[in-house]
This record gives structure tokens, sequence and C-alpha cells, in this order.
């Protein structure tokens, strides 16, 4: 008889990662990982300047990763309007960052509940929480800054996100976090040395893909070792998920009520964006990394590639 083993719970898995020298890389990963955060961290409240006033005529997001850029209604609306628009972007999708770092968060610590304490492994998995908490707090700020509202997901998504950060496997809570983590940084890429947009979203940017990039680095690298050694099972359920994932979070990309709060029609403006080629472009150019590492390491298989495909972030 076979025994079902959780990676998260039991030693096994990880004498079977010894054996294939899987624990060593990790620890090397880690102990580089922290020298990276030792020599580039920020303090976001110290960093930047939160008291300097907005300037006038400056967009707070790039107007091509506006959702509606190029579509039948952004012809028809004002810059003034467009600008708006960014700004209310903008602050949906710091909240939608900020949702995402308190469920990662929650992640990390389970992940590392079973893990020796002294490991290089867990000091970066608690380092990475700490850059979490500090993101979240200047995401936060930005959207007051911006004097925008927080835009919370769907009740139904939160309580999605509510089950899948209490009960998803290792493998799938790392394929879920670079979900997060990998399009929403393509974009800041190109945020944070766009002077057309505002400092203060540029600086926060520009912190965030710094400490990111060790953030995406971990979790690929744990991805990888867990796709190797996780029971079959657990493999074709991270596919799965992460395909079911994909598709929820292109539809909670933008929060709609930042149409009706710019004065469009809400549902209109959701339907072009559907309908955008520009918008399928830079979301499938956003996940192109993520979906060639993910295809790589044997993630984008069977029901988990068509649920990808159904959420239009591969081509
Ligand atoms: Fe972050
Ligand atoms: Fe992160």
């Amino acid at each position: 008889m076979t025994t079902v083993t959780t990676a998260t719970t039991v030693t096994e898995p990880d004498a079977l990662r010894d054996a294939l020298g899987l624990l060593k890389d990790r620890e090397q990963v880690a102990e580089r990982l922290l020298d990276s955060s030792a020599k580039h961290s920020f303090d976001p409240d110290t960093e930047l300047d939160w008291d300097a006033p907005l300037e006038e005529g400056k967009w707070f997001w790039p107007p091509e990763l506006v959702s509606l850029y190029d579509t039948p209604l952004w012809k028809k609306m004002s810059e003034e309007q467009r600008m708006e628009l960014s700004r209310h972007e903008a602050a949906s999708l710091a909240s939608l960052g900020i949702w995402f770092e308190i469920i990662l968060m929650q992640l990390l610590v389970r992940h590392i509940y079973d893990k020796s304490v002294t490991s290089a492994h867990v000091r970066y998995a608690l380092t990475e929480i700490a850059d979490e908490c500090r993101h979240s707090k200047m995401f936060a700020r930005m959207i007051q800054k911006g004097e925008a509202p927080a835009y919370p997901v769907s009740r139904l998504n939160h309580n999605l996100a509510r089950v899948l950060k209490t009960v998803s496997t290792t493998p799938g809570s790392f394929a879920c976090t670079l979900l997060g983590e990998e399009i929403l940084d393509w974009m800041q890429r190109l945020t944070f040395p766009d002077e057309r947009v505002q400092t203060i979203v540029r600086g926060v940017t520009r912190i965030h893909v710094v400490e990111e990039a060790r953030h995406v680095r971990y979790a690929r690298e744990e991805l990888r070792r867990q796709m190797v050694t996780a029971p079959r099972w657990e493999q074709e359920l991270t596919r799965v998920s992460c395909g079911e994932a994909a598709r929820v979070f292109s539809i909670a990309f933008v929060n709609p009520q930042v149409y009706t709060n710019v004065g469009l029609d809400r549902r209109e403006a959701v339907a072009q964006v559907k309908a955008s080629g520009h918008r399928r472009e830079v979301m499938q150019s956003g996940a192109g990394r993520l979906t060639e590492f993910l295809d790589d390491i044997g993630v984008l298989r069977g029901v988990g590639r068509k649920l990808w495909k159904s959420s239009g972030l591969l081509a």
C-alpha cells in the first residue's frame, strides 16, 4: 500500500530531496538571497518623500498599461479622464498587491512551520515576510497619497483565497505566488523608469521591483524542486489549481468599480477591455516569462493548460 504524504507536514520528501542534492541547492540559493537582501533592502517610510505634492499632468500608471488603452471608449475619453482612470487603476492594482501579499505571508508561514529554524531557507522566508510587510504598508500609503479608494476583490474571490491560503499544497502555493508576483512585476518594470508617471509611483514600483526579484527567484527555485519530488497527485493538483488561479486572477486583475468611479459605464468598459487586442497582448506579455518557466517544469499540462488558455494569459 502506498501512503500519501504532503510535503509540508512530513520529513520523507525532505529525505528524498536530500538524496537528490536538492536541499544543499536550496540552502545555497537562500544564502545568496540573504546576501542580496542585506545589501539592497529599503524602508519605504524613509526612502520616499511622502510629503511632496502630486505633480500636475502626470500619470499614475503608464497609459499603455491602463486596461482601456486603445479601445473605442479610450479614444472618446478626454486626456484628463484617462489620467483619472490611471489613478484609480494604480489604486486597484496596489489593493490587489496587498491582497496577494497578505495571502503570501500566510503561505510562507505555513511553508516553514515544519522546517529547521536555523536553515538559511527559513531565515530567507522570514526576510521575505518582512519585505512583504513593508510593501503592503507602502502600497496602502500610495493609495492614500493618490486620494483614491482601496479596491478590495469580490467577496467570492476573497473567500476562495481564504480556503486556498489555508489548505493549498506547497507547490500549489508557490505556483500561485509566482502568478501574483510576476505579472505585476512585469508592469512595474515598465512603470518605474517612465518619466510621464508620478514620482511617488515610480519610487514605490522601483523599491518593489528590486525586492521582488528575490521573491520570484525563491519561489521559482522551490517550485522547481517541488515538482521533481512531489507525489503525482500533488503535481496534478498543482497544474489544475494553478490554472484555476490564473483564470480567477485574469478576471480579478482590475476592479470594475474603477470605471464607475471615473464616470464610465461599467458594463461597456468591461466588455471593451475583454475585446481589446492590445490588452490581451499586454497581459500575455506580462505572463510570458512565467508561462515559459511553468511550461519548462511541467506545470502547463492537461486541464491546467486549458484553464491557462481560457484565462487569456496564454496564447
Ligand atoms: Fe511585495
Ligand atoms: Fe513578493
